[in-house]
């Protein structure tokens, strides 16, 4: 038999849509549900082995090509870049990225630089750079809401899904960036040798979006 076609999936937010899609398109995901400390997973009879990891860590792995496919959210592929094809657009893990400030409080105007807080830096620069505003950005690695909280910034750029964590902390959206969803990702050299696998499987993904 053909050595297993090998996906990363983002562990958290995504892995239940994920792991659900992959059902869907009928991949038995007993191990990789009961996966206890395990880390990478054999699919029964699908030719398939899953890895669990950090989303960063998804697009590293598919861009080695030791991983052949990924579902990763579009926030990191933004933030990462990186090279490799972005395939399908998979219609789950819906948010956005939004500029958010302390309740009442008007990011834009004065003349001093604002101070944002972001886990994001590189879409951080490029939204502000769009607007030719100048901005001072301090990464964060956490929850980013603390932030301004603390009194460390002006406001942040994150996600924002149904907005609760903001308004939990007194924060609100001033500024919708941009909307983001899971992605299936595909090594670049796997897209040549494995084409017709990687076909079979988008396909099979396709029809049930
Ligand atoms: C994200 C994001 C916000 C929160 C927004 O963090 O950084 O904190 O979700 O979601 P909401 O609008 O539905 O409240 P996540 O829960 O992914 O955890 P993280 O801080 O580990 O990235």
């Amino acid at each position: 038999m053909e050595k297993a076609l090998r996906i990363a999936l983002t562990k958290g937010r995504l892995e239940k849509d994920t792991i659900g899609l992959l059902e869907k398109i009928g991949y038995d995901c007993t191990a990789v549900k009961e996966k206890g400390r395990k880390l990478i997973l054999p699919v029964p009879d699908g030719n398939l082995e899953v890895v669990l990891a950090k989303a960063n860590d998804v697009i590293t792995y598919v861009e080695h090509g030791v991983c052949d496919l990924g579902v990763v959210g579009k926030d990191t592929i933004s933030e990462m870049q990186g090279t490799f094809f972005e395939l399908v657009d998979l219609g789950f893990g819906k948010c956005r990225f939004a500029l958010a400030a302390k309740k009442g409080s008007p990011f834009y105007g004065g003349y001093k630089v604002k101070t944002v807080a972001t886990k994001y830096p590189n879409i951080t620069r490029s939204f502000f750079e769009s607007k030719g505003m100048d901005v001072d950005i301090v990464k964060i690695e956490g929850s980013v809401e603390l932030a301004p909280l603390l009194g460390l910034a002006d406001g942040i750029v994150d996600i924002v899904e149904t907005g609760s964590t903001l308004k939990a902390n007194g924060l609100e959206v001033i500024e919708d960036i941009v909307p983001v969803s899971a992605r299936l990702i595909v090594n670049t050299v796997s897209m040549k040798l494995r084409q017709k696998e990687i076909e079979n499987f988008v396909s099979l993904i396709e029809k049930t979006l």
